[in-house]
């Protein structure tokens, strides 16, 4: 087992955290979490099905009057709590970080800071759900409209993020006044658990926020059918985001879904291709090419497209791939041996249709270690021009004219985020009102903050996290109509 390396061990949690006990599977089984740059077993965590999650449910719907009667400045006082101490942790929420799911350290300990922020964020906005007064539908009545927390809610969450993408939705949620069951991914387990030690230790009362880990089918069965959840969210791919709904409509839950993308990234001919290439490494090889937001298809103008291809060549042969833990490394292992092999029959798809091979630097020994590329010659007829990738290759595609941009751009059954570089601000707000896509990096190729709202369209789902608008997800609207006036 991995010497873990933690300046505070009680970080490193592996049974299941319900109604605020630190609890084993009833059957006392465990599943193993492994250290994706090197195999190395990293700890067993308890396997919770039906049964512990029917408990955690029991919990969260137990703890909910209590939770939602306290001042929103009560609970913003919590949520502050917690933001100060996954900042006092974050070298080792860092650490399990990288230990779990491969991505650099650095980055790792970025992620601590991102998904404390949703947590600060939604501390302050907790204290910011406002009513309405409306007009008077007669002269003898009034209507108010109040706001009031959904009830308990079901938080599923994946490996790509798993600290920042549980904050994202537990911080909304507490803040609304829900309390909450989360599954985080089997993957990666381990930093959702040090989240549920630091909720004990910032007082966040037993039963308001819960973590079942194990059998995914099980624990997701019981969150969709349970009737006391009355609220879904997911982020995921798009598939498994359909089947959830499908889940879903048996007790006609409310569903946040921030589901799987296909990001254009297009360079204008009139682009300044320093800053383009700046924001295209960036959002092309962020965690390995592993984010629903990464760029998935590289659209530019033919005219600059030899001299955009030379500068992308460069920055990414000077990429260094290796173990998250060790100095200077920009990129991990991906995920799983899985991972890898799906991002290898990509290759192979596009190479077998015509594409031209620019393998970047070599990786380490280790199965999950996938070569950063970049693929040119690409055509509209392979997998990556209209599939999620979901790792470190770059295709290149041509075009000629702003409105074939835009028609390739479209051309997906998915809307979650896009970018494009041009100096013409005309041509900026042309594009950007054009492109069917929920987010649009302008000259910037990292759009995720929790200030923006995050979300998408079309088959990228619904719902927005993070902004004021993140709150509305986890709350519900209620009319109070006075009369005898
Ligand atoms: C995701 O990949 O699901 C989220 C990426 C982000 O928050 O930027």
């Amino acid at each position: 087992m991995t010497d873990h390396k933690l300046s505070d061990p009680a970080l490193l949690c592996t049974k299941a955290y319900i109604n605020g006990k630190w609890t084993d599977a009833a059957d006392g089984s465990t599943f193993n979490v492994d250290n994706p740059a090197n195999g190395e077993l990293i700890a067993e965590v308890a396997y919770c099905g039906e049964a512990e999650t029917k408990a955690a449910i029991e919990a969260a719907e137990a703890a909910r009057p209590a939770w939602a009667a306290k001042t929103p400045k009560e609970r913003a006082k919590h949520l502050r709590d917690l933001f100060n101490l996954m900042m006092a942790n974050q070298d080792d929420l860092g650490r399990i970080l990288t230990l779990e799911q491969g991505k650099p350290l650095v980055e790792a300990k970025g992620e601590i800071a991102y998904g404390a922020n949703y947590v600060e964020w939604f501390a302050e906005e907790a204290k910011r759900v406002y009513g309405e007064v409306m007009t008077q539908p007669s002269p003898d009545k009034r209507v108010v409209v109040i706001r009031q927390p959904v009830g308990v809610a079901a938080l599923i969450t994946p490996w790509n993020f798993p600290n920042a993408m549980l904050t994202r939705k537990i911080a909304p949620a507490l803040a609304a006044g829900c309390t909450v069951v989360c599954k985080p991914a089997s993957e990666t387990p381990l930093s959702a658990l040090a989240i549920a030690e630091l909720c004990d230790r910032a007082g966040i009362p037993p039963g308001v926020v819960n973590i079942v880990c194990g059998n995914t089918r099980a624990i997701g069965g019981e969150l969709t059918s349970n009737p006391s959840v009355k609220k879904l969210s997911f982020t995921g791919s798009t598939e498994v985001g359909k089947m959830l709904t499908e889940q879903c409509s048996g007790t006609l839950k409310r569903l946040s879904m921030e589901l799987g993308g296909n990001a254009p990234f297009i360079i204008f001919d009139d682009a300044d291709l320093d800053l383009a290439i700046k924001g295209v490494m960036a959002s092309k090889f962020r965690n390995a090419g592993q984010t629903c937001v990464c760029t998935n298809r590289i659209l530019v103008h033919e005219d600059v497209k030899d001299a955009f291809v030379e500068k992308l060549l460069a920055a990414t042969n000077a990429l260094k791939v290796g173990n998250g833990l060790d100095d200077g490394v920009d990129l991990g292992p991906l995920v799983s041996v899985k991972a890898r092999k799906t991002v290898e029959e990509f290759v192979a798809d596009a190479v077998e249709k015509g594409a031209k091979v620019h393998e970047g630097p070599s990786t380490p020994n280790g199965e999950c270690y996938s070569r950063p590329l970049v693929l040119t010659e690409a055509t509209r007829e392979m997998r990556v021009f209209s599939e999620e990738i979901f790792g470190p290759v770059a295709p290149v595609f041509t075009f000629k004219t702003d409105e074939e941009a835009i028609a390739m751009a479209n051309d997906t059954e998915f809307g979650l985020a896009s970018y494009f570089y041009s100096k013409d601000v005309a041509r900026c707000w042309r594009v950007a009102e054009a492109l069917e896509y929920g987010m649009v990096g302008i000259n910037e190729g990292i759009i995720s903050n929790e200030m923006a709202p995050f979300g998408g369209v079309k088959e990228s789902g619904q719902g927005r996290e993070g902004s004021h608008h993140g709150l509305d997800d986890y709350l519900e609207i209620k009319s109070l109509t006075f009369g005898g006036i």
